[in-house]
């Protein structure tokens, strides 16, 4: 951070606000590190400024107060270790305080089992600015959440500061946003529906293209008046669909609904996949993919566009039965001359699957941060760490 290029931060106590909440699998594994690796400069930095290091992140949504065992942050810490070269100490019940010594590094247990931190409660958070000289925060991915560690703390710490991740997602995403080149096309899928309606009805304001995927394109095509047998879908956000495709037709401009789908009799990996046009979904149906002849309008559309703004896989893509249509999406962004964003879990899980990474322009670690900034929204965290800059 500049804080340690500045050589302020030897024999401090730094605290850390990372965003380690990576995908695992049912044993623990970690299936995906991206947000450690991106985690690490910022800790390089300070270990190598000869700084007393304390890291924390929240890991899921586990209950505060209740400790099970896939709740910690154990792998991530075994991870980090590897990526730094050196053992990263776990440490638990750390709120009344921590012992780490200058030029040592340790991660501070799944915040979220903290009482209060979900909550941003005052006393929580003074209790945390008690136990460092300099607070950084370096969590895009949570920035969007106003909580003890990402909030509250930054308010109380003598010091707060954003790290160099945040930072540089701030700065590009706003800068690629300001005055996209055009057509803007933003596909936004994934099976967060509720979560991501409010979202997509700010982009219908913004965008030439908006191409929906996953459970989300399965609720507007209930808009569009198809059915779709017992696909997951959110019915009740029907006419919130609707009115995102009059606001996009209100400006010329255009959601593409389904012309086919994958469909399947169950949620698996060996289930046969059948492809239907849209309209001859059965009542046992599952759409678990767009279908090929989907994929390939959506894919000429990307191929033409200025700007791309990728959120969420269009399909099943875990299923090699149900990839296609996230496989030739991939392909036609990394083909197109488009500048392209892509954030989110699923996104970046689909971006490694098909070896595109170097021809994504930017790549972010936020998942709903990163929405959220795409919207234009303030990201609370951010903000704080603004307010304390301008001295207030
Ligand atoms: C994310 O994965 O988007 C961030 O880590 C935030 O997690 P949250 O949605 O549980 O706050």
């Amino acid at each position: 951070t500049d804080l340690c290029a500045q050589g302020k931060v030897a024999g401090q106590r730094v605290f850390i606000r990372a965003d380690l909440n990576v995908p695992q699998d049912d044993t623990g594994r970690i299936t995906e590190d991206t947000r450690i690796r991106a985690s690490v400069p910022c800790i390089r930095a300070a270990l190598d400024a000869g700084a007393a290091v304390m890291v924390t992140s929240h890991l899921g949504r586990p209950t505060e107060g209740q400790f099970k065992p896939e709740d910690s942050l154990a792998p991530v810490a075994a991870r980090l270790g590897e990526l730094l070269g050196r053992e990263v100490p776990l440490v638990s019940d750390w709120v009344d305080g921590v012992q780490v010594a200058p030029g040592q590094v340790v991660l501070l247990e799944n915040c979220r089992l903290n009482k209060g931190e979900k909550k941003n409660d005052e006393a929580l958070a003074r209790k945390l600015a008690a136990l460092t000289d300099i607070y950084v925060n370096d969590a895009f991915g949570t920035a969007h959440r106003a909580e003890a560690t990402t909030y509250g703390i930054a308010q109380f710490a003598k010091v707060a500061s954003a790290g160099p991740l945040l930072a540089a997602e701030i700065d590009a995403i706003t800068k690629a946003l300001a005055q996209p080149q055009r057509p803007l096309v933003a596909i936004v899928a994934g099976s967060k529906v509720s979560t991501k309606l409010t979202i997509l009805k700010s982009l219908a304001e913004k965008v030439d293209q908006l191409i929906v995927g996953g459970g989300i394109a399965n609720t507007f095509m209930l808009a569009a008046g198809l059915k779709i047998g017992k696909s997951l879908a959110e019915p009740d956000l029907i006419d919130q669909a609707k009115a995102v495709i009059d606001a996009m037709r209100a400006r010329g401009a255009a959601v593409p609904i389904p012309v086919d789908v994958v469909t399947a009799k169950a949620f698996a990996a060996d289930a046969a996949a059948t492809i239907k046009d849209a309209t001859d979904v059965a009542d046992d149906d599952l759409i678990l993919d767009i279908g090929p002849k989907t994929a390939e309008l959506l894919a000429a559309q990307l191929r033409e566009a200025g700007t791309i703004v990728w959120n969420g896989p269009v399909g099943v893509f875990e299923f090699d039965a149900f990839a296609n249509g996230t496989q030739t999406i991939a392909h036609a962004i990394a083909d197109s001359k488009a500048f392209s964003i892509a954030g989110g879990g699923d996104t970046l899980a689909a971006i490694a699957k098909y070896g595109i990474e170097d021809k994504i322009g930017y790549i972010s670690t936020g998942g709903g941060a990163f929405l959220e900034i795409l919207e234009g929204k303030t990201l609370p965290a951010f903000e704080i760490l603004a307010k304390r800059a301008a001295g207030g």
